[in-house]
């Protein structure tokens, strides 16, 4: 199995230490813009190998895509995070410029692998890598829904006082603030969350969680890293060893959930094809009505992406 990373800043090296740490392939490439970047970040975990104890061979690479061919997985963290008081779509024309001119890349080397895009505004960025890819929308999906889970299943972890590894949750939509937690479908070891915890605790944890990559931009100055780090290698992992996770991933929509032409946040299988199968839950009126309005809300982004699109052709 060969993966490639591109982008070896926060998210990028996060991402691809975890997955050298795991062993989710043989050869992991990870490629930079920025000179001898990647290659730093690459010897300095090749490093840490005699101590974790793995196999994995790291190669850096500045901007060099031959070192990327023949790729099974590629994740696309390249592009500029989000400073305090941005929005994720602040970051539009720049990172579309980005991810374009990578996928481009990859896909001339790597024809046949399966994308995971990270950059940021998500769902408009997964859209412009499909776009700019031309290949079967099961193999081009974007990493938000994983990380927004566990933000979601983290805060309620620390509310109830209760494991992590107990709490199961969906949560659909598109990477903002219109991102739809789903209390309905989130259980403590098999019990409905509801009878655990008060309307107004849990009420107050769906709207942290809404804004919770924001949280940590006003912390740190700049967005997070290690929750979409592990987050991406999640993703990687249940592809390269076929696992059929169950997991939510911003996803073409064709009908789904009466959407159409729309990247969303979705709950899929993953498996070594890539998406799988797109589950599709029966919503209540009002858990519908959000998604329809977080994939208006997308579509507006998606729009202004197809006009910056129509402005150069
Ligand atoms: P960073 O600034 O630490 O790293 C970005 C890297 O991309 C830099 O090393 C830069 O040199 C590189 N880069 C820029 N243009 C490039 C190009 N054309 N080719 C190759 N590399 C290039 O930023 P960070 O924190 O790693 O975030 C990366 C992206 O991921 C941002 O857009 C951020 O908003 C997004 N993000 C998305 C999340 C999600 O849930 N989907 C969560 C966290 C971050
Ligand atoms: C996050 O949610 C900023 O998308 C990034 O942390």
């Amino acid at each position: 199995m060969k993966v490639t990373v591109v982008g070896a800043g926060n998210v990028g090296a996060t991402c691809a230490d975890v997955i050298a740490h795991k062993e989710l392939c043989n050869e992991l490439v990870v490629v930079d813009i920025k000179e001898n970047f990647a290659e730093g970040k690459c010897l300095d975990m090749w490093q840490t190998a005699p101590i974790n104890m793995y196999d994995t061979r790291l190669t850096g690479s500045t901007n060099d895509y031959s070192k990327t061919a023949n790729s099974d997985v590629v994740v696309i963290t390249s592009g500029l995070p989000r400073k305090p008081g941005m929005s994720r779509d602040d970051l539009i024309s720049t990172n579309a410029g980005i991810v374009r001119s990578v996928t481009e890349n990859i896909i001339k080397h790597s024809p046949n692998c399966i994308i995971i895009v990270v950059s940021n505004p998500l769902d408009v960025m997964t859209y412009c890598a499909y776009l700019t890819a031309k290949v079967d929308s099961k193999r081009v999906f974007g990493m938000a829904g994983i990380l927004d889970t566990a933000r979601y299943r983290a805060f309620l972890a620390t509310e109830l006082n209760v494991s992590p590894k107990d709490i199961q949750a969906v949560l659909m939509g598109g990477h903002g603030d219109t991102m739809v937690p789903l209390p309905r479908y989130t259980t403590v070891g098999g019990i409905p969350v509801t009878e655990l915890i008060a309307e107004d605790k849990l009420n107050a944890i769906v709207q942290r969680t809404k804004t919770g990559g924001g949280e940590i931009v006003n912390l740190l100055g700049t967005s997070a890293w290690y929750a979409p780090g592990a987050a991406a290698a999640q993703m990687v992992e249940a592809i390269v060893r076929d696992q059929r996770r169950v997991f939510p991933v911003c996803a073409w929509l064709d009908g789904e959930y009466g959407q159409k032409d729309v990247f969303l946040g979705v709950p899929v299988i993953l498996g070594k094809n890539g998406i799988e199968k797109i589950i599709e839950l029966q919503l209540n009126g009002e858990e519908k009505k959000l998604l329809d309005d977080s994939s208006v809300a997308v579509k507006e982004v998606m729009s202004v992406l197809d006009k910056m699109n129509t402005e150069t052709v």
